[in-house]
Parts: structure tokens; sequence; C-alpha cells
């Protein structure tokens, strides 16, 4: 069998966020975030996908509210992180909750006892040789500032979320040394809720508010990364994007130049503002096209320009397939980004289709077009468990996925790609972002968690923790 060469000092790890794992609530003066108000299961999932959503936590309609347990972090991590180390982690992604730091987000001072916490995290971390690579928004805008200043459509949220960064670029300057601003920037295109911090009441009324949520977003990342590399100057940072080559369904010109645009649109818009530090010209005639006028300041493109990241973190999961006209196409359903079903590709328990060639595609395009390093910081399976009598837990397709994801990092290594390192997604299970299920597992350990509240939270070990643990011994040669 072909045996991979990864580069020395590769960064394998794993990957979580704040609202997904840490549970802790109401704990050390914590704030609501957007994590928070949303409850489990199909519920959120329509929540996310329909106009409309107040931010409200309704008990009553909707019952239970995944997030606010977690697994339990909070309290927990230490145990945790002896489990990372155990596998051999080089590096743990994790989020910082902009709610521990800056409750509502609108205060002058930060919370010490928040920053307290992830000065416990860090340490704990650095105790067992695990650098953390740090997220610093991901899906947690604090209630506050969406329901009193309307998320990132307001200026004014730039001046709050840059309190923040500088509370954490200044308390954590000797703890972490590789950041990223937003999770997933280009989400906000197809779930503006989760990372623009807004719902849209009508389908007809988002482009204006969408797209000047996005320029303050784009000001913000690029003060972020000015006072990263003041503050910091041994520090990288780097954007966050999905990312999900687009296919054309045949060789139909018209479904190329679809797919073409679909990509452009979806996976380069925000890279492009990001790593180039311009406006591409597809998005402004998309602008012009749609009477899309955005309130830019003197100063902000200046900004841009000169704001631009070290590298481009991204998520793989899946590719999606299109064509110009779908009717009589099953859709697939995947990271909510559609397109149709692909006729070769097999698809996970919930719907997204498996393609690890698409990774390898996916790791040539983006370097082929930026140059930069790239860190592939989420991919995984969401599959469903089962535990054994005797306690252990097989779960031999995770170990296929992951295996055949890191064998196309292993290709594209040698296509000549720079890829810092991989931390695959969910590496201990954790509330599933889109649907808040616990079902939908994709950790090395197991959670003793359920969709319905109830469990002990103990964590087991999985077989594919023995399985990627190997992995990193190895430096990927053991696959
Ligand atoms: C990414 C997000 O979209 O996918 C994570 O950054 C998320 O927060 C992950 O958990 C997997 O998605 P899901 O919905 O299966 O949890």
């Amino acid at each position: 069998m072909k045996t991979y060469q990864f580069p020395e000092g590769f960064m394998w790890g794993g990957a979580t966020a704040a609202n997904q794992m840490e549970g802790g609530f109401y704990e050390g003066n914590k704030g609501l975030n957007i994590a928070d108000v949303l409850p489990g299961g199909k519920e959120r999932l329509d929540i996310l996908q329909t106009p409309g959503f107040n931010f409200e936590i309704d008990r009553e309609k909707y019952g239970y509210y995944p997030n606010h347990e977690g697994i339990d972090f909070y309290h927990r991590y230490k145990e945790d992180i002896a489990l990372f180390a155990e596998m051999g982690f080089k590096v743990f992604r994790m989020s910082i909750a902009w709610t521990r730091i800056f409750p509502n987000g609108n205060e002058l001072e930060a919370n010490e006892e928040g920053l307290a916490f992830y000065d416990r995290v860090f340490d704990e971390l650095h105790k067992h040789g695990i650098e953390p690579v740090v997220t610093i928004s991901h899906y947690e805008m604090p209630v506050t500032l969406v329901k009193e200043y309307g998320g990132w459509r307001n200026r004014e949220v730039v001046t709050f979320f840059e309190r923040y960064v500088k509370a954490i670029f200044n308390r954590y300057k000797n703890k972490v040394k590789y950041w990223m601003t937003f999770n997933e920037i280009n989400s906000g295109l197809i779930m503006p809720i989760m990372g623009l911090g807004f719902a849209i009441q009508k389908e007809e009324d988002k482009y204006q508010p969408t797209f000047q949520a996005y320029h303050h977003q784009f000001v913000a990342s690029s003060i972020a990364v000015k006072a990263c590399h003041e503050i910091i100057p041994d520090a990288k940072i780097g954007c966050m994007i999905l990312y999900a080559p687009a296919y054309s369904y045949d060789s139909n010109p018209e479904n190329v130049m679809y797919a073409l645009q679909e990509e452009r649109f979806f996976n380069y818009f925000c890279a492009d503002v990001q790593v180039r530090g311009e406006y591409p010209a597809f998005i402004k005639r998309y602008f012009k096209e749609h009477n899309i006028e955005l309130d830019i300041r003197d100063g902000d493109l200046e900004l841009i320009k000169e704001g631009t990241v070290d590298y481009i973190g991204f998520s793989y999961y899946m590719s999606r397939t299109e064509m110009k006209d779908k009717s009589g196409f099953g859709s697939s359903e995947g990271n909510l980004i559609g397109g149709v079903k692909n006729p070769f590709l097999k698809a996970s328990d919930w719907g997204w289709e498996i393609d690890p060639t698409g990774l390898r595609i996916s790791l040539n395009q983006l370097y082929d077009r930026y140059q930069v390093p790239l860190f592939v910081v989420e991919n995984g399976l969401g599959a469903r468990d089962h535990v054994e009598e005797d306690g252990s837990i097989n779960d031999d397709y995770r170990i296929d996925y992951l295996r055949d994801h890191i064998k196309a990092m292993g290709e594209a290594i040698e296509d000549g790609v720079e890829l810092m390192g991989y931390t695959s997604w969910g590496c201990i299970d954790m509330v599933s972002m889109s649907t808040g299920e616990f079902s939908k597992r994709y950790g090395f350990i197991y959670v003793d968690k359920h969709d319905d509240g109830s469990g002990t939270l103990e964590r087991k070990r999985k077989k594919s923790f023995f399985w990627y643990k190997e992995v990193i011994e190895t430096n990927g040669e053991k696959l």
C-alpha cells in the first residue's frame, strides 16, 4: 500500500467550538450567544432555513436546548485534554466564546472570570505539549448585539469586536500563536443567523443587509489581523471558509458556467477579500445587478488591503454538484449548501455526500488561486455509533472516511500544495451545529449524552481513537 510523507511538524489534531462543547451556560458571568437560543433537532434546521427567527428562548415551544450543557467541557477540560494528549495531538482547535469575555458584547471592560477560564485551558494544553489554534468567532455572537444592534449589519459591532479581539490578543499573547477570525465566514450567504447575527424577515430582503454585514466583517477581520500582528508578532492569523468544490452535473457549457458561478460566489467571494485584500470583479457585477450599494467608509478599502490573512483555514465535508435547471433532479441535503445528487457518490446518514477526492481538488484549487499556506481545520463523518456490551465502539466507517481524506491530503502535498495541518472535526462527540443533535457523532472519544438530554457524560475511547493515535505517531505513514 502506498505511504504518504507529511511535512515535519505537520499539525495533527482535532477541532471543536465553545458553544458546542463547553456547557457552563450561565457560569463565570457568561452572557447569551446565538447558539444558546437555538433548540435541538428538526426545529433548529427549520429556524436556520426559514425567515423570521426572533432569537428568544422558548422552552414551552421547543423544550430542550442542548448547547446549554454541551458536553460539560467547562468542568471536564482536564480529562478531555489528557485524552487528546494520549492520542498525541500536536494542536487543538477551539473557539473562545465571545460572551464569556464580553457577556453582552458592548461592555467596556472584559470579564475576568471568562478570561481566567481560557487561561486555565491554554495552560492545561501547554502542560501536555499541545498548541492551541483559536477561532475568535465560531457562531457565538452575543445575543444582545443581535437584538439591540441588528448583528453585523450595524457598523458599531465592528468597534465591539475590536475591543474583544484586542482583549484576547493582549491576554493570551504568550499562549496562543495560531488564530482564525470568523468560522466559515461564507456560510452567512446561506445561513445569516449563525454567521452574520440576523434573521432575514422575507427572502427577497436579504441582499442589501447580507452584503453590508459582510463588509463590516471584512473590516473587522482586517482590524483583527493588524492587531494580531502588532500585539503578537510571532503569531499567524488565518481566515476560515466553508469549502465545497462545485462540479458541473455534465458537460453542458450552461451547467459548467453555472457551477463556476456558484463556486466563485460561495467558495471564493470571502476568501478573495480576506486573502487578496479586495472585492473581486464578479461580486461587483453581482452588486450592480441586484442594486446593492454598500456603505463603505473612507479608509475601509485601504484597511482591507492591509489586513490580509497569513493562511487559509477551511472546512471540507463534501463537494456539491450543480446544474442550471434542477427541476426533476433529487437535491442533495448536505451542509445546507444544496446542489443535486451526484450519481458517483455515497452519502452519510445525514445525506452529506462522501468525496475524498473532492478534498484533493479543493486543496489544489485553493492553492492554485491564492498561493498561501492551507490548513484543513474541519473534516469528519457525522454518524450514529453503537456501544457494544463490552463497552467498545467499533467505528470502522469513521476510520475509512478519515483514512481516505488523509490520503487525499497526502496526494495534494505531492501535487505541491503547502499544507500546515489537519484538525478533524469533533474529535470528541458534542452537539451538532446544524441539527443540535448529540446522536450525530464525529468523535474519537464517545460521550454518553443523548438527544433528549439524558446521559452520564462519561467519556470512552472508540476504535478510531487508537487508529488516529498511530496516524499521528507515524506522521501519517501508517494509515
Ligand atoms: C461546520 C461547523 O459547518 O460543520 C461546525 O463549523 C459544525 O460548527 C460542523 O459542527 C459539522 O456540522 P454539524 O451540523 O454536523 O455539526
